[in-house]
């Protein structure tokens, strides 16, 4: 089976996208020649056999969206639609899903119902009983319309009768011929057999046929898909709430099926379905209550993991109509991989609670709109040519601006490059840290080990009529008081790749940048260990009484393993291998001081028992450099596993860094804890066995990331 997967789509271009899907398998090499040649595409000769009036064909973007998992079989989603943010968030929402095993669909039938409204009958109930004595030979009859279906195991498999009063109260009857079409939609199929059984209904009820068509309410093919997630309790807790307020009023109810409608509307385009027909059908499916409401259910379990369920009714072919005529519906429907229409109807109802969870989960965070920006800065970032290094700075970049144009990426790029060389000049930029292990402990005495994370800031100085910065300015003045450069008139500018406030040392890093920025500006001839002494001075403004070793790391950016006995003691680590890391973070913010008063509080109470959880870190630490020197990541992982328990045991963990923690191990990684202080902020994963794995499932959850290894070593 292929696999579905396929993390950063976003970044190649169209050919590079199809030789993708080609290389995987998805695409045969005459589908993919197809598309690369426009020659996929309805001529306007064929559209002319079509419809009627014809003037050309119409053109829409065919995309896809990877991932999905649906009853274990991995599938890829052709989709035509026009509307941005569709295609991410049903990727998003199904690379999620593969966590808890993906999506599972299940039906009870697959009929189509085939309707003849009989009126003007002398008696209904003498009409209603001759329809039902009459029901084998009428099924006989039906099936002789299309012995090739019979022949293939298809037919119609029951007749039921429904009794209505027209306005003028006349009786009507509708006489129900439910038929199994296999795997054609079987419009056509269904009238045919509607119209040759309606005399000998007619007959039948002593009255008149007034209409002979199928119905599109597929009430007889109901598919229910359900899938798990797992997310930070106030997102789960806000889906469940949005899908509740789509349950009781139908204004709301109409917007979130319309969402739905999203993702099962471009899958029945690309594979050549009529999504009229599925779009009627759900929408009085939606209302068979009597009142409209949602098609979906989202709740949480007893695992507090959050459930969704969807039912659609859903009758779709996989031959036949618009397959046979149109070879871009053959190409999107080879591209999904199913096998018949019964796989097809499951895709589809996977896909379409997939795309009400990606909608939902927007509107429960950061808002649609935000997400739509960010899409199509993405795009146009790709467009202009971002490169790589610089992709998620200039997306941010052009949000900021306001102006998400090719012509304003370009600009950006530009500056950006020519700052990067500025950047290299000596002086400008500085490192940020990672404490793999030991955090915490290193208050009492014990060894801790962190490593740099190298260029995180980069600090450029313009000359100007007067000192400009965005910097608080307590923390300005007293770097310029230490570098005796109180008068200097320059723009300080900054470009960070750190958080504030997340454990990873972004203040320390500014200031070491500062100082060397003044440094090669003023030529103040500085070494690194007065610049050492600058910013440790800072950091002592902002943090009270600072350990020394976030300033120590930004100025130095080497791996250390350090102490705190007698003042601070630092070995540094010489090492062949850089381990692959992964650091993320949320929304929650620790502070720090708070964080280790707490600590010192619970140890107080149970004194012994801390020290012992304290020299454990400690042996952590030292077995862990050893693990970091020998390049062995599964022991060092092995101890930022225990270390990150220990942690937890201290009282300095949260649910969202223990679910950041939980999502990493489970996405590849064989090592995760928090970083720093704890209580909120970031979390460090050691990822050998696929960094990006784990970065595009952190990423999907909605966390940020940083990555720590050159991406070809992945
Ligand atoms: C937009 O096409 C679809 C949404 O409005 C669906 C929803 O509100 O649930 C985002």
């Amino acid at each position: 089976m292929n696999d579905s997967r396929i993390s950063g789509l976003y970044r190649l271009d169209v050919a590079a996208r199809i030789a993708k899907l080609e290389e995987l398998g998805w695409l045969a090499p005459a589908d993919a020649a197809r598309l690369r040649e426009g020659r996929h595409v309805l001529s306007a000769a064929a559209a002319d056999h079509m419809i009627e009036n014809v003037i050309g064909v119409f053109g829409l973007p065919l995309a896809i969206a990877p991932n999905f998992i649906v009853n274990g079989r991995e599938h890829i989603v052709p989709l035509v639609v026009e509307e941005p943010s569709i295609t991410a968030g049903l990727s998003a929402a199904a690379a999620m899903a593969r966590q808890s095993g993906g999506f599972e669909v299940a039906s009870d039938s697959s009929l189509l119902i085939g309707q003849v409204h009989v009126t003007d009958m002398a008696d209904a109930d003498h009409a209603i009983a001759a329809v039902s004595d009459a029901k084998a030979s009428l099924v006989e009859a039906a099936n002789a319309v299309h012995p090739r279906l019979v022949a293939r195991g298809g037919g119609v498999r029951d007749i039921e009768v429904r009794l209505f009063g027209l306005p003028d109260n006349k009786p009507l009857l509708a006489v129900h011929v439910l038929v199994d079409t296999c795997d054609a939609m079987g419009a056509n199929l269904v009238n045919s057999i509607c119209e040759a059984i309606a005399p000998k209904v007619a007959a039948l009820c002593s009255g008149r046929v007034a209409l002979r068509i199928l119905s599109n309410l597929a009430d007889r093919s109901l598919f229910t898909a359900r899938v798990r997630y797992s997310l930070p309790e106030e997102e789960r807790d806000a889906i469940v709430e949005a899908n509740d307020i789509a349950c009781v009023d139908p204004y709301r109810a109409t917007t979130h099926n319309k969402g739905v409608m999203n993702g099962v509307d471009a899958l029945a385009i690309a594979t050549g379905n009529d999504w009229r027909a599925i779009e009627a059908g759900v929408h009085a499916f939606a209302a068979a209550t009597g009142r409209y409401q949602a098609l979906t259910r989202w709740y949480t379990d007893a695992d507090g993991m959050l459930v969704g369920e969807i039912k659609l009714p859903l009758k779709v072919g996989t031959v036949g109509g618009t397959l046979a005529n149109n070879p871009a519906a053959a190409l999107g429907l080879a591209l999904t991989g199913v096998k018949n229409a019964r796989e097809l109807a499951e895709l589809m109802a996977a896909v379409g609670l997939a795309q009400n969870f990606a909608a939902l989960r927007a509107l429960a965070t950061s808002g649609i709109q935000a997400g739509h920006m960010k899409l199509h800065a993405r795009s146009v970032a790709a467009s202009a040519g971002a490169p790589d290094t610089l992709f998620d700075v200039v997306v941010e970049k052009l949000i900021e601006s306001g102006e998400i144009k090719t012509w304003k990426a370009r600009e950006i790029i530009a500056a950006l490059q020519s700052d990067v060389d500025e950047y290299d000049a000596p002086g400008a930029s500085a490192a940020g840290k990672v404490i793999l292990l030991g955090e915490h402990g290193v208050v009492y005495g014990r060894h801790a080990l962190a490593l740099p994370i190298p260029d995180a800031v980069r600090v450029t100085l313009t000359k100007a009529d007067a000192l400009t910065h965005d910097l608080p300015e307590e923390f300005v003045a007293c770097l310029l008081r230490e570098l005796d450069a109180e008068d200097a008139r320059v723009r300080i500018t900054l470009d960070s790749r750190l958080p504030f406030g997340k454990g990873l040392g972004s203040s320390a890093a500014i200031a070491v940048a500062v100082a060397r920025a003044f440094d090669a500006y003023l030529d103040l001839g500085l070494d690194d260990e007065r610049i050492n002494e600058v910013a440790f001075a800072s950091e002592k403004l902002a943090h009270g009484t600072p350990s020394g070793i976030d300033n120590t790391l930004a100025t130095y950016a080497r791996p250390m393993l350090f102490n705190r006995q007698a003042g601070l003691q630092i070995e540094f680590l010489e090492l062949d291998h850089l381990p692959p890391l992964l650091v993320a973070w949320g929304e929650k913010t620790g502070k720090t001081n708070e964080l280790v008063a707490a600590v010192r509080a619970r140890r107080e109470r149970s004194l012994e028992q801390f020290d012992r959880v304290f020299d454990q870190m400690d042996a952590l630490s030292l077995s862990g450099a050893d693990a970091l020197r020998a390049g062995n990541w599964g022991e060092l992982g092995t101890a930022m596993n225990l270390c990150h328990g220990l942690l937890n045991a201290i009282g300095v963990s949260t649910p969202e860094l223990e679910h950041m923690v939980f999502l990493a191990r489970q996405s590849g990684a064989v090592g995760a804890k928090l970083t720093g202080a704890g209580g909120g902020g970031s979390i460090v994963a050691l990822c050998p066995q696929g960094i990006i794995e784990v970065r595009d499932a952190m990423r999907a959850a909605g966390y940020h990331t940083l990555v720590l290894a050159n991406e070809d070593r992945t």
